[in-house]
């Protein structure tokens, strides 16, 4: 659980972070103060996941215990109707996590979205689809993250759900290469692609929804239980270990805190443990048969080549 990756940018990011998606209102502060307590240093946060105010009360309460800011590692991420007005939205978000700086600072979506439209965070046209703004480009966005790095206000910014098509955009642009592609990750959608790209260019993947978000079907696959099986331990932390051993940090939501603890149990999988997982998953890229539990809600083809 102590395990940390280098980021291009120097500083280091602890591989489990505690995720606050879908993190409930009323448990969310406690989630994350306990999980400090128990030795997390890492908590992924979001403007978009609308509970900032309460991960800051339990940052709040964490450090007034005696944990130290610079000793955890906090990312948040720009939501898509701000792609114009990057700092005023760090600024929200800060403010709501009541600190004075991110370690890390995301776009959450290469996508920008109305900033006027008629739902704050997900403006829809009347037929339902998004209401995108197609002629900003996500390379803009980023040129105003890169001003961010001089404001003291983020140690690092990266990028989240970035295929190569979107990666090859950017980086020709780019005067500073993306600490980390945060991208939906697991043994059924292994991502093989965009993760050896990455690695190639020094961007560091953090890996969200490994668990495949709720219900985890994935605990059941027979590649996963047999893993279990063979190490002794269970499903959810074989599917947490896989991303150790790519090199990938990995973010585990839970509010429950069992699992919040039971979810630091994270073990070194050998070659033959990781020759079941990617057997696996060669085999669901190649039948077409991956599973994307989050990218297909959002309506939107981001240039992921697995076919679900
Ligand atoms: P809960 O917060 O009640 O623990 P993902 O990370 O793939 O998005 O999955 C998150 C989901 O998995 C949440 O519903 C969370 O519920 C649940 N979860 C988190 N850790 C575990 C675990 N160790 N075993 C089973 N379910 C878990």
């Amino acid at each position: 659980a102590d395990t940390r990756f280098k980021l291009n940018t120097g500083a280091e990011i602890p591989a489990l972070g505690l995720g606050t998606w879908q993190s409930e209102a009323g448990l969310v502060k406690k989630a994350v103060s306990y999980a400090l307590s128990i030795g997390y240093r890492h908590i992924d946060a979001a403007y978009c996941y609308g509970n900032e105010d309460e991960v800051g009360e339990g940052l709040k309460e964490a450090f007034a215990s005696g944990i130290k800011r610079e000793d955890v590692f906090v990312t948040t991420k720009l939501w898509c109707t701000y792609h114009s007005r990057v700092e005023q939205n760090l600024d929200m978000s800060l403010k709501s996590l009541g600190l004075d700086y991110v370690d890390l600072y995301l776009m959450h979506w290469p996508v920008a979205m109305n900033p006027n439209g008629n739902h704050e965070k997900f403006p829809k046209h009347p037929d339902g689809s998004r209401d995108l703004v197609p002629e900003w480009k996500h390379t803009e966005t980023w040129k105003l993250m890169e001003k961010l790095l001089a404001t003291g206000k983020v140690k690092a910014i990266g990028v989240a759900n970035y295929s190569v098509r979107y990666l090859e955009q950017l980086l020709p642009t780019a005067t500073i290469i993306p600490a980390v592609n945060q991208i939906e990750n697991h043994p059924s959608l292994p991502q093989q692609e965009i993760v050896d790209y990455c690695k190639a260019k020094g961007i560091h993947i953090t890996a969200y929804s490994p668990l495949g978000s709720t219900g985890s079907p994935m605990f059941k696959e027979k590649a996963i239980v047999e893993v279990a099986e063979k190490r002794g331990i269970t499903p959810a932390s074989v599917l947490l270990s896989y991303h150790l051993a790519r090199g990938s940090s990995v973010l585990a939501k839970s509010t429950n805190p069992e699992r919040i603890k039971a979810n630091m149990d994270l073990v070194k999988l050998d070659t033959s443990d990781m020759k079941i997982l990617d057997d696996y998953a060669e085999g669901l890229t190649k039948s077409g048969k991956v599973v994307r539990y989050v990218y297909p809600a959002f309506g939107v083809d981001f240039g992921f080549p697995d076919k679900s």
